[in-house]
């Protein structure tokens, strides 16, 4: 059976006859009025059940949170409120939903009392709208790349390498933990694991990508990276989506007009196919911000802040020049950042980034050239000799949105880098092929989806824009 959609029938804006709706009730007045809502738009369909017409019996199953299916017609509204109302003639209910003990009412309730019941939260108003939004983008990262003739790589999740150096990896493991087989020397035997070696949930796919620029040119991977670091912030998770482009002949400063270019895109599309959505989140916000002191709550409505991002252009900025703008910061010299400045080569903190794009700049930042030391061993080194092609881009709000390089196409410099981080060459030897057969300049960044979805939809914890947030000592649902 084909039934339209809520969505499709409040476009439609117009009369119509024997309609069949179904979806979730948000709340039932008077015994007489239902608001339905199924999920494709914030708004409910007010209908009007003439509860003399129905068996008690039936009246009463219907409740906060029960599925129906409503037959009747659309007819132009008599309240205040809605145009249009279904003057419902027939109903069914699949599935009743006990008012006693159903978490979600009609009414506010905390986001962190919402992720305790991250299975239901999405028929809330914010989850709905924030998961739609969520929606669009991830087909608009899609759009972009496919407009600009990119192929889209399948990187795998399960990998052999640390492509961060970090070592913040989820081992994937068959063997036994409590008997692992075990080698002469008294340690776990992972030859006799699942692949014979040890492997790990990937941290990115830009390795693998990389290998694909070298034949594809222009590549990008979606897709879903882990990372173990035990931080616990409103910024990180522990399983995250990433975007990451990487394109063959580029420098960094190209990389720098790709990733600026289509963020744009991406808040662009979201502002002209998510307006309701976003408008609700941007009163939801207002409402938020009020409980704030004034000097903490944010000049620009979440709009205005989307199109500020989207119609200026971002600065750039070199670390040293940052660093200078840091040392001599009022809070440096007022000893107000928990991690004082001290000098070059320090790596930025949060803190630092968020001074820079909220307070000196008031715009998005990209960082570039960072001092060697403190970033992975894949990205090109400058002619200083102590410098990398990094760049990062800050976003208000949120710090780091995107983190990439111009990568290090020189084998004997890569070489050298590897073995100065005390890396196992022989475990890159695929990567390291890439320098021996056809190198070429080439550059590319990841872009972490949930930063993005925050920063798009105005939310202010991380574990708010992805259905089931995995973090430390969080695996439920
Ligand atoms: O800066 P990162 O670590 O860069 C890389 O992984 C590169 N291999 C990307 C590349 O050049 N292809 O991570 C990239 C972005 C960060 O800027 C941040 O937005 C996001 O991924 N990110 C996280 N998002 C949520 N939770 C975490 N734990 C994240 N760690 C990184
Ligand atoms: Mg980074």
């Amino acid at each position: 059976m084909k039934t339209p959609t809520i969505c499709q029938l409040l476009l439609d804006d117009k009369t119509a006859e024997n309609i069949t709706v179904q979806g979730w009730v948000r709340s039932f007045r008077s015994n007489r009025f239902i608001a339905l809502n199924d999920g494709s738009t914030l708004q409910n369909l007010q209908c009007v059940v003439e509860f003399e017409q129905y068996d008690p019996a039936v009246l009463k199953q219907i409740s906060v949170g029960a599925a129906l299916k409503l037959h009747g017609d659309i007819t132009p509204s008599e309240g205040s409120g809605q145009k249009y109302e279904l003057k419902v003639n027939a109903i069914e209910v699949y599935g009743t939903s006990d008012p006693e003990t159903y978490p979600i009412q009609p009414k506010k309730h905390s986001l962190e009392f919402l992720r305790e019941k991250a299975h239901l939260r999405v028929r809330t108003n914010t989850f709905s709208a924030v998961m739609r939004l969520r929606s669009r983008l991830a087909f608009a990262v899609h759009q972009y790349f496919s407009n600009q003739s990119f192929c889209y790589v399948h990187t795998p999740i399960i990998t052999g390498s640390d492509a961060e150096g970090a070592g913040e990896m989820f081992r994937v493991t068959t063997l036994s933990p409590q008997n692992p087989p075990l080698n002469e020397e008294g340690k776990v035997n992972y030859k006799e694991d699942f692949f014979g070696k040890e492997t790990n949930l990937t941290v990115s796919g830009q390795l693998e990508a990389e290998t694909y620029a070298m034949a594809l040119g222009k590549v990008y991977t979606f897709g879903p990276t882990f990372r173990a670091e035990n931080s616990n912030t409103s910024r990180h998770l522990a399983e995250f989506w990433m975007i990451e482009p990487e394109v063959a002949f580029n420098d960094l400063w190209d990389n720098m007009d790709l990733a600026e270019d289509f963020i744009k895109y991406v808040i662009n599309d979201a502002l002209s196919h998510c307006a309701e959505d976003l408008q609700f989140l941007a009163s939801r916000l207002l409402e938020e911000e009020k409980s704030k002191p004034q000097a903490e709550r944010s000049e620009l409505s979440l709009i205005e802040k989307l199109r500020f991002v989207t119609e200026n252009n971002f600065i750039r900025l070199s670390y040293t020049e940052a660093v200078d703008i840091l040392m001599q910061s009022t809070p440096n010299k007022k000893k107000k950042f928990q991690y004082p400045i001290e000098g070059w080569g320090v790596d930025l903190q949060s803190e630092h980034e968020r001074y820079l794009v909220e307070k000196h700049f008031k715009c998005p930042v990209i960082l570039y050239d960072y001092p060697a030391d403190i970033k992975a061993f894949y990205m090109r080194l400058n002619e200083d000799q102590k410098t990398v092609r990094a760049m990062d881009i800050l976003f208000p709000g949120i710090g780091e949105i995107v983190g990439g390089s111009q990568r290090e196409e020189r084998l004997d410099v890569l070489e050298q880098r590897i073995s100065a981080l005390g890396i196992d060459p022989k475990e890159l030897w695929w990567y390291l092929d890439l320098r021996k057969f056809g190198t070429a300049p080439h550059a590319g960044f990841g872009l972490g989806f949930e930063r993005l979805v925050l920063f798009v939809t105005g939310m202010t914890n991380i574990r708010d824009v992805i259905p089931f947030p995995r973090t430390p000592q969080n695996a439920e649902f």
